[in-house]
């Protein structure tokens, strides 16, 4: 018999303990434990009821998500749970911890449910590319009517004890060990005689409109599918009998499961924790950091300080003058006046954080007692020099510093101090205490506790770091600017900003690049593209219709026109009448006669350059694993999740056609479409971006 469900009495009752570290997942061990676990209990003389209590950390984590994809083994969760609802027996669940997707579809077979006031239950399978397919679409609605029921599938997100118990999910919170709690509320049942009650013997909800429904969340899911899906799987628990119900939820999820899109989000969720996960950072102790200093605080500096004080740490910010710092003073309460309205702090710990975390200072002798500096000043190497300097200078011996440049080198950043073992770089993403991605950029003289507290950073501030090696733009933004090249060459070839955006934001992207562009702030680009010209590192054609636009004073949103025209808000996307002419000019000044592309075309060539830099930058060893890749993209650039980053979705539109596109393009211009080394590799061996990442 199965060891991961323990099984006792208590008097009547069978207390049956879900022992599956580290978070209870329904493994096929654990479903077939549970079944027998469920059959000794009905031959067990003298038992009158089943208690279902987890071990450890949750109730059930739901599925266990590493056999998807694989055939399926008997017995099924909907069949496990059928069994346990259809038991003579009374059955109740207490739940601790989290109750997901099949953990709470196993609760909702149960005939009552109790929970301590910290457990979390959710159906979060839209996360996965699928619905829930044990029972939940069905049972859920019955309890909760439909339109809690659907959002509660369609966002995924985890409900807490009260708001399920008013919502109907959860009979009893009560706080205390749950076994306890749990025995207590059985035998309290068992006392007055109550009777078992099955939900799908409920009635069902009442009706919505399904199409509207439907379509609504078709919309919102930007090309995602499973979100809508769930729509017509509750429509199926009103206009069904319970058992037909289910066979509609299976089929859904099963047509769901043979998606890319259910390939591209669990290869996401794998790729989100293994992330972090790095051999070199084995056994390696990171250095303490409670305290910070932030140099500079403009955008980047005062979201940095934001994302350490929300996270708790003691923050020094430096600023050139005491204006500049009451400035930075000013965006960083903004920032926490955010946070507080959103209830992520109360408001003892947001004054707190203003009048005691907190300094504003102007010199660098504050600074000697930090743990870990952190610099974001001008993008100048002069200046982030002179500052390097300073830190050297004033900073304790052990203490770690770092930049958040978005291009320069490390390495020579390092060179100009005493120490560059403590050198490394820390790139996160604007807004800083808002997005999600932090690449730590790993110098060649770095030593390994510095990367380890980089990642340890990371964690505190709840962010995904990834690893970087040096090169211009680390991961993201090298990869970045090669498929900006290759969406400016396709203007300069007849595609219009729009028509790529369009492309793009079909595709999945929230925002097609030059909107993003106008929201970043158009004066980045062309500080970089004028570096580029001074190195001589120019394309081949090179545009000048953005510098126009800049030179005219066209920044993006911050001064009102950009590619778009924001007269009507920040929201509004008309383009800007005036960008078409530029473009024109561009074209004769290169004789370039203008063609017409499709979406389809936009987006292949694209991802094309997306995928063949991603190549490069693995196969140079800037990012370790293809997945590292992926959660660069994913996390920082607003990359659609269901596509799983660019190197899955290589890997499922198949290497081969990539490359032959890629070496099509390479026709027009062989230096800008070389193909990567890498993805030549891996079409000659016949292996996929994946196979890589298996390596660890
Ligand atoms: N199956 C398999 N492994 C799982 C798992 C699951 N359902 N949930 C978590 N794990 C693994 C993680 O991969 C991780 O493994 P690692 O240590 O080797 O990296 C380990 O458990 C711990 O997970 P976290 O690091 O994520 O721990 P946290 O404490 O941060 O979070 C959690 C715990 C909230 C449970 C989070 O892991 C989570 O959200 N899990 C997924 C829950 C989910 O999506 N459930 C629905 C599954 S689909 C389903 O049930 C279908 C059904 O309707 C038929
Ligand atoms: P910013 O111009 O908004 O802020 C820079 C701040 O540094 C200003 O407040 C300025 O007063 C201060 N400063 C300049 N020299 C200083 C000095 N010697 N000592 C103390 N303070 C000084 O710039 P932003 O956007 O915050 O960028 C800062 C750094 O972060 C740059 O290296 C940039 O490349 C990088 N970065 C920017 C991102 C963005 O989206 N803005 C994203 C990621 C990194």
């Amino acid at each position: 018999m199965s060891d991961k469900i323990a099984y006792s009495r208590q008097g009547d009752i069978a207390v049956l303990t879900v022992q599956n570290p580290p978070v209870n997942a329904l493994s096929h061990a654990v479903r077939q434990g549970l079944w027998d676990r469920m059959d000794q209990a009905e031959a067990d003389a003298g038992v009158r009821a089943v208690l279902i209590v987890g071990e450890g950390r949750a109730f059930f984590a739901g599925a266990d998500i590493t056999e998807f994809g694989k055939p399926p083994l008997e017995p099924h969760l909907p069949d496990l749970i059928n069994r346990i609802e259809a038991s003579p027996l009374l059955v109740v669940a207490s739940m601790h911890g989290v109750s997901l997707g099949g953990g709470l579809e196993v609760a909702l077979g149960c005939h009552n449910r109790i929970a301590v006031p910290s457990a979390k239950v959710g159906l979060p399978e839209v996360h996965l590319g699928l619905i829930p397919g044990a029972g939940g679409t069905q049972r859920l609605p019955r309890l909760t009517g439909v339109e809690p029921a659907l959002d509660v599938m369609t966002t995924g997100r985890h409900i807490g004890a009260d708001k399920a118990h008013a919502l109907g999910i959860i009979d009893v919170v009560q706080d205390g060990d749950p076994m306890e709690n749990g025995l207590a509320y059985v035998q309290k049942l068992l006392a007055e005689g109550a009777a078992r009650s099955p939900v799908s013997e409920m009635d069902p909800p009442a009706p919505i409109d399904w199409d509207s429904a439907f379509d609504a969340i078709l919309a919102r899911g930007r090309g995602q599918i499973s979100p809508a899906w769930c729509v017509r799987a509750v429509q199926a628990s009103v206009e069904k009998p319970f058992a037909e119900g289910l066979k509609a939820e299976r089929q859904i999820f099963y047509d769901l499961m043979q998606t890319d899109q259910r390939k591209g989000m669990i290869h996401a969720f794998f790729s989100e924790r293994a992330v972090s996960n790095l051999p070199e950072l084995k056994g390696v102790d990171p250095r303490p950091v409670q305290h910070i200093g932030v140099i500079g605080g403009g955008t980047m500096g005062a979201g940095i300080a934001t994302a350490a004080l929300l996270a708790g740490l003691r923050v020094h910010l430096l600023e050139m003058s005491a204006q500049a710092g009451e400035a930075a003073r000013g965006r960083i309460a903004g920032n926490l006046a955010g946070a507080l309205k959103r209830g992520k702090i109360s408001a003892d710990q947001h004054d707190a954080i203003l009048t005691q975390a907190l300094q504003i200072v102007t010199s660098y002798d504050t600074l000697s007692d930090v743990d870990l500096a952190v610099e974001a000043v001008f993008e100048d190497m002069e200046v982030k020099k002179q500052v390097f300097a300073e830190l050297d200078r004033v900073c304790k011996p052990g203490a770690i510093l770092a930049s958040n440049t978005s291009y320069l080198d490390i390495d020579a950043i390092a060179a100009t101090t005493s120490r560059p073992g403590d050198v490394l770089g820390l790139h996160f993403f604007s807004p800083a205490h808002v997005m999600k991605l932090l690449e730590v950029v790993v110098g060649a003289e770095t030593a390994p506790d510095v990367v380890a507290t980089g990642f340890a950073l990371g964690k505190m501030l709840g962010k995904i770091s990834v690893r970087a090696g040096v090169c211009d733009g680390f991961i993201g933004n090298r990869i970045l600017a090669t498929y900006r090249t290759a969406a400016d060459q396709m203007i300069l070839d007849g595609a219009s900003p729009y028509d790529i955006d369009a492309a793009l934001e079909a595709f999945g992207f929230a925002m097609g690049p030059f909107a993003v562009a106008d929201l970043a702030g158009l004066d980045i680009g062309w500080a970089v593209r004028k570096r580029k010209r001074a190195e001589g590192q120019a394309p081949k054609r090179d545009a000048t219709y953005a510098d126009t636009l800049c030179e005219q004073g066209h920044f993006g949103q911050k001064t009102g026109k950009g590619y778009y025209d924001y007269a009507a808000g920040p929201k509004a996307r008309v383009p800007n009448p005036d960008v078409t002419p530029m473009i024109e000019a561009d074209h004769a000044r290169l004789g370039i006669t203008p063609r017409l592309f499709t979406r389809e075309e936009i987006v292949r060539r694209y991802m094309a350059a997306m995928v063949n830099e991603s190549a490069k930058v693995v196969g140079e060893g800037i990012a370790r694993r293809p997945l590292d890749v992926d959660m660069t993209l994913l996390f920082g650039y607003g990359f659609p999740r269901y596509h799983g980053g660019p190197l899955k979705w290589a890997d499922i539109v198949g290497l081969e056609a990539l490359l032959k596109d890629i070496k099509s393009y390479a026709i027009e211009d062989a230096d800008f479409w070389a193909p990567a080394p890498l993805l030549e590799q891996l079409v000659a061996d016949g292996k996929t971006f994946d196979d890589l990442n298996k390596k660890g």
